[in-house]
């Protein structure tokens, strides 16, 4: 923060506790005795009067007890523009201090839970739970805290798989992301608009929805031609590059018409991050077995 903002903020913190201080002295009125509190303030409206009594006095001790409160405050922790405050608290070193007693309490289970194979490892309520609240925290905002996924972001629930649900396959994808890439109108850039209508036909006839069966049955050749080196002759995919299977009924985007044209139209790219160095062998572990046990 720049010198002036640093001032500005200052000014106006310390400007409104010392107006509030003001304000309360200003109109503290001389502390009346209860015995003197017939006093009104003059006003009649029906015959009801308006007692102009001081604030009792408990009260207006509480008002300035608040005004310490918020000078100590001030004091001790950032508030006041660049001023750090005496205790030198930030959040950083207060989140690097939960992380170290975090570390201490369940680093030595975590090391116990990370020599344990993915597949035992699934079978353990006490891992599954910590792995759930990992899930939570690192993957419930693109996955869904259900793991359902949406739009763009796979299912984990199910047993379709888009680069293998072995537990050396989760390992690898959490380790170190992966990247999908269809280009627009696959491996065929000069595709015409027929063209495109005719293998999006093909493609819906797997499911048996082809909106045009003579267009699906000439797709055939458009397939072989832009699709398959990737999708593969029985279009079941390629979990090494991370191409889906068109043949089951799990879309990881919408699975009508318009939305598989517009994949063939223009392609597709989809990235999941990398966990390593995010989280440590023994947390992408149990997350391993946590994602492994929610298909299995
Ligand atoms: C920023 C969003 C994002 C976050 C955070 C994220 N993922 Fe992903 N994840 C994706 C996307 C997108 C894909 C699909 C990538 C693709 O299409 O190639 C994916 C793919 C996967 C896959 C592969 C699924 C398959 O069918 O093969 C697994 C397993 C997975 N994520 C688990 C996790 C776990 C566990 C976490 C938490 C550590 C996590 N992801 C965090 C976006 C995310
Ligand atoms: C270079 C490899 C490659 C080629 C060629 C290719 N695709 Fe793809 N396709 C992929 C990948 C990878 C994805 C996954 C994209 C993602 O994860 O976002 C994908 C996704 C799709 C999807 C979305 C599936 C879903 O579950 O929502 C459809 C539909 C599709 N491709 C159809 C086709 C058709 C039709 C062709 C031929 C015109 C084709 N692809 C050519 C690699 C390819």
């Amino acid at each position: 923060m720049s010198t002036f903002w640093s001032i500005w903020i200052s000014v106006i913190v310390l400007g409104t506790i010392f107006g509030c201080w003001w304000l309360l002295w200003a109109t503290r009125k001389g502390q009346t005795s209860d015995a003197e509190t017939e006093r009104t303030t003059g006003h009649s409206f029906d015959g009801i009067e308006e007692y102009d009594n001081p604030l009792p006095k408990w009260w207006f001790y509480l008002f300035l007890g608040t005004v310490i409160f918020s000078l100590g405050y001030l004091a001790l922790y950032p508030g006041l523009g660049n001023f750090q405050g005496l205790l030198g608290w930030t959040q950083h070193n207060q989140w690097d201090t939960e992380m170290q007693v975090a570390d201490a309490r369940y680093g030595e289970l975590y090391a116990q839970f990370g020599q344990v194979p993915v597949k035992e490892l699934a079978t353990d309520d006490e891992a599954l739970q910590m792995g759930q609240r990992l899930f939570a925290n690192n993957c419930a905002v693109c996955h869904g805290s259900a793991a359902r996924g949406a739009i763009g972001f796979p299912n984990l629930t199910d047993d379709a798989w888009l680069y293998g649900g072995e537990p050396e396959d989760i390992l690898e994808t959490l380790h170190n992301g992966r990247q999908a890439n269809m280009p627009a109108k696959g491996t065929m850039p000069n595709m015409t608009s027929t063209q495109v209508d005719q293998v999006v036909n093909y493609v819906l006839s797997f499911s048996g929805r082809a909106r045009d069966e003579e267009a699906a049955e000439a797709g055939k050749v458009v397939y072989a031609q832009g699709c398959v080196a990737c999708h593969g002759p029985d279009a079941k995919g390629n979990q090494a590059i991370g191409a889906p299977n068109l043949t089951d009924d799990a879309w990881l985007y919408g699975s009508t018409y318009e939305w598989i044209e517009e994949t063939v139209l223009y392609g597709r790219e989809n990235m999941m991050p990398a966990q390593s160095g995010r989280l440590s062998e023994d947390q992408i572990h149990i997350l391993a077995a946590y994602v492994y046990s929610l298909s299995n």
